[in-house]
């Protein structure tokens, strides 16, 4: 299993939508996906058709089940080949409980490699907010995607994020491979336009070569509770993350990973 994290210390910049729309993409490829939400927003886990509010949270269950099953905390979605982690408000309630204690930073990675041969992809839906469950997705992932509003002010929201994946390189054996993936790109306005060219300057190796426009089919998809793939096969949003898709999948290679 190939361990993917979304993640952007901001809200609103498309981190749910690249988690579910690569989940879709991946599962129609005959992939077999989990998806993790980690946001007690419960964002993704709505998204999949549960209740973050009356569900409870099968991902907190992990958090303090000792060594209870991790096959039996994972919920199936409509979708055949896309399972999930749901989300709920307790999440938020982890680093008050976890804050201190030492090991809490790899309870995630300990649990995927429980059912590493379960599925094929595991994609990590984080918060924007840097606690213990960024750390757990940062810890356990073996490629990060970097969503980025292209707008000013979302580039702040970038920066932090790269001050929190230089300091988790320091706890991780091999530093995290990331890719910034400029979002909702809205070519009629020059406020796009002016975030990628900085985008462009600061991070030339980093960043994705091109963009995912913003689609209003991506509201209708949410609506419909599906991946937009599976709704709107040929709309810009789509095609843009299975162009996204296809290099993510010649970017993260497992051979190249020195093992330690
Ligand atoms: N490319 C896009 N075009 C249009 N709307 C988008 C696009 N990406 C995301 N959205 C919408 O923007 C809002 C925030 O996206 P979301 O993925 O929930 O962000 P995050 O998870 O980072 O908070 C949602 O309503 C979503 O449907
Ligand atoms: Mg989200």
């Amino acid at each position: 299993m190939r361990i993917w994290a979304i993640a952007n210390q901001k809200g609103g910049v498309g981190k749910t939508t690249t988690a579910v729309t690569l989940a879709g993409l991946l599962s129609q490829r005959g992939q077999r996906v989990l998806v993790v939400d980690m946001d007690s927003h419960g964002s993704m886990t709505s998204y999949m058709g549960y209740d973050p509010d009356s569900d409870g949270s099968s991902l907190y269950s992990l958090f303090h089940s000792g060594s209870g099953s991790v096959t039996s905390m994972i919920r199936k979605t409509q979708f055949g080949k896309i399972s999930i982690f749901t989300a709920s408000t307790a999440l938020a309630t982890l680093d008050r409980q976890l804050g201190t204690q030492d090991g809490k930073g790899l309870v995630v990675a300990g649990g995927l490699s429980q059912i590493s041969d379960d599925y094929d992809y595991a994609l990590l839906d984080c918060p924007p907010t840097l606690g213990v469950l960024m750390v757990n997705a940062l810890a356990a992932c073996h490629y990060l995607v970097v969503p980025v509003q292209s707008e000013f002010l979302a580039l702040k929201g970038l920066e932090r994020m790269m001050r929190t994946i230089t300091m988790m390189n320091h706890a991780r054996m091999s530093p995290i491979p990331y890719l910034i993936v400029p979002t909702l790109f809205d070519r009629r306005t020059r406020a796009s336009g002016q975030a990628l060219e900085n985008m462009k300057e600061r991070y030339p190796a980093a960043l994705w070569k091109s963009i995912i426009p913003v689609d209003t089919q991506f509201r209708e998809a949410s609506r419909a509770g599906s991946p937009i793939s599976l709704v709107a096969s040929r709309s810009r949003g789509s095609i843009a993350y299975n162009e996204l898709l296809e290099d993510l999948l010649m970017l993260d290679k497992p051979d190249l990973e020195v093992v330690a």
